[in-house]
């Protein structure tokens, strides 16, 4: 086999190179030429994949996420010219990682930002272009590649890629495989906020919207281009699968018809404009049990404090600063049948916050703050005449974690009480994992250490246990 110059690959496939290399004890030549050979060689003689053969295996052996709906799914995924094509590598190889199997159409704009070769490397798979010719054609037919694939992707989407989408032109291969589909699409628009605000694009997006094609952002932040802001930035690509995840779940729905209340994160009692108290939970936690309860099928209200990640797909977010807006989120979600309160609500606001930014005086002695207690909401919910059949609350222990958490579950009137020990040796507060102890009315159910993906999946089926046994509630 000719010899493969890993200096030319650009910086994002490289990254993903060394680090699959490193994992596998091999050269990056070597990796490159493994992974050309077991994707690139000979696909296009073979079907895509239908959870058979040439079903991806997990990068390097990573699992991150083994309950993701989409998983043994297929994906064509097709990459527009933009900037943010670079983010449809991480995209890819985060969906493989996922076991699901990509497909890459590059457009001719598309492939200026990137290669052909890049994409190939991480979906393991031939990449189809426009250069796709007669032969290809004959061999699989762009009828053949959009049927294939369970879900059509478009990532970054451009204005004109949007128009060519809405006006049901067939001019490249792209545009030629969405009209030719009969699949869901999803699109991930990409572009300068003029040109998302333009009337043209506002028309094309309500005529697609009322096409049933899906639309994930675009969000709004810095563009690429210098002194550019606005909406316009490509979804980030995690928020992208974990779409792709909603849309293509045919996993059972034991909670349908069930309503959810998840509170998540911390909340932000203000000071002053510019000061605020808080805590050091990152939502993380809240935010994978509404996930999970929405893969089963409950609807779902999230209403999240201020947290540093994003909204999980499928759940229906209201975003809040304080515990009062929380609290008056919370009883205005009622009536539904489970409530889950997650949130390390601020128990105490300040007195009433001061309009102006507190100035240090050299006259004046440092400041007091004055503190009233927050309202409780999961107390409020508990006690609440509609009150749901299922209340859960967490508890946030640093000791005498089951004492502590039986009398959070008797003076809130909740029916279970997820407690945990926070202890700064824990890493609990803004880390990954959690040791749980579910204490209930009945007896105590000690958990292992768990991620808080797989505590959230826990935590749903003993809701859909629950449900099951109780049908006295249904
Ligand atoms: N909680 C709430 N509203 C508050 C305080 C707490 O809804 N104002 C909820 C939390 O979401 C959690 C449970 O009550 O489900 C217990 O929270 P935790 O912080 O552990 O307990 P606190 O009641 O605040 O008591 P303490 O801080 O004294 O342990």
């Amino acid at each position: 086999m000719a010899s493969i110059t890993v200096r030319n690959l650009d910086e994002t496939v490289k990254q993903a190179l060394r680090l699959r290399a490193a994992r596998h004890d091999r050269s990056m030549e070597e990796e490159a030429r493994l992974l050309l050979a077991d994707g690139v060689g000979e696909p296009d003689q073979r079907p895509m994949a239908a959870g058979g053969s040439n079903l991806p295996k997990p990068v390097g052996g990573a699992d991150p996420d083994h309950a993701y709906p989409a998983r043994g799914k297929r994906i064509l995924l097709i990459i527009g010219g933009g900037i943010a094509a670079y983010k449809c590598l991480d995209l890819i190889r985060r969906l493989r990682e996922r076991g699901v199997s990509v497909r890459p159409v590059l457009t001719r704009a598309g492939g200026e930002f990137v290669t052909p070769l890049s994409l190939g490397a991480l979906a393991a798979d031939r990449v189809f272009t426009d250069l796709f010719d007669r032969e290809d054609e004959h061999d699989v037919g762009h009828i053949r590649l959009s049927r294939e694939a369970d879900l059509i992707v478009v990532a970054p989407a451009t204005a004109d890629f949007l128009a060519k989408m809405a006006g049901g032109h067939a001019d490249d291969l792209a545009s030629t495989v969405v009209l030719a589909s009969d699949k869901p699409i999803l699109v991930a628009p990409a572009m300068n906020p003029k040109m998302w605000q333009h009337p043209a694009t506002v028309r094309n997006y309500a005529t697609l919207e009322s096409d049933g094609v899906h639309f994930i952002g675009p969000e709004a932040g810095e563009m690429a281009e210098s002194d550019e802001a606005g909406t316009g930035r490509m979804a980030e690509p995690m928020a992208i699968v974990e779409r792709i995840g909603v849309l293509l779940d045919t996993g059972p729905k034991p909670l349908a018809g069930r309503i959810a209340i998840v509170t998540s994160g911390p909340t932000h009692e203000p000071i002053d404009p510019v000061r605020y108290i808080a805590n050091r939970s990152s939502g993380k936690q809240g935010h994978a049990i509404a996930a999970a309860l929405a893969r089963a099928g409950a609807q779902v209200k999230l209403i999240s404090g201020p947290v540093n990640i994003a909204d999980p797909a499928g759940v229906e977010v209201i975003h809040v600063e304080t515990a009062r807006q929380m609290h008056e989120a919370a009883l205005g979600a009622l009536p539904a049948d489970i409530a889950v309160m997650v949130a390390a609500v601020a128990d105490w606001r300040t007195d009433g916050a001061a309009d102006e930014k507190i100035k240090k005086t050299a006259s004046e002695r440092t400041p007091r703050l004055a503190l009233v207690e927050n309202p409780d909401i999961l107390a409020a919910v508990g006690h609440h005449e509609r009150r749901p059949c299922l209340v859960v609350g967490f508890a946030a222990e640093t000791e005498k974690i089951d004492k502590h958490g039986r009398g959070k579950l008797e003076r809130k009137n909740a029916d279970w009480i997820v407690a945990n020990d926070v202890s700064p040796e824990t890493g609990v507060m803004g880390g990954d994992a959690n040791t749980i102890r579910l204490i209930r009315r009945d007896g105590i159910e000690a958990w292992p250490t768990l991620s808080k993906q797989a505590v959230a999946e826990r935590l749903t089926e003993r809701v859909v246990d629950y449900f099951a046994e109780n049908t006295a509630h249904a």
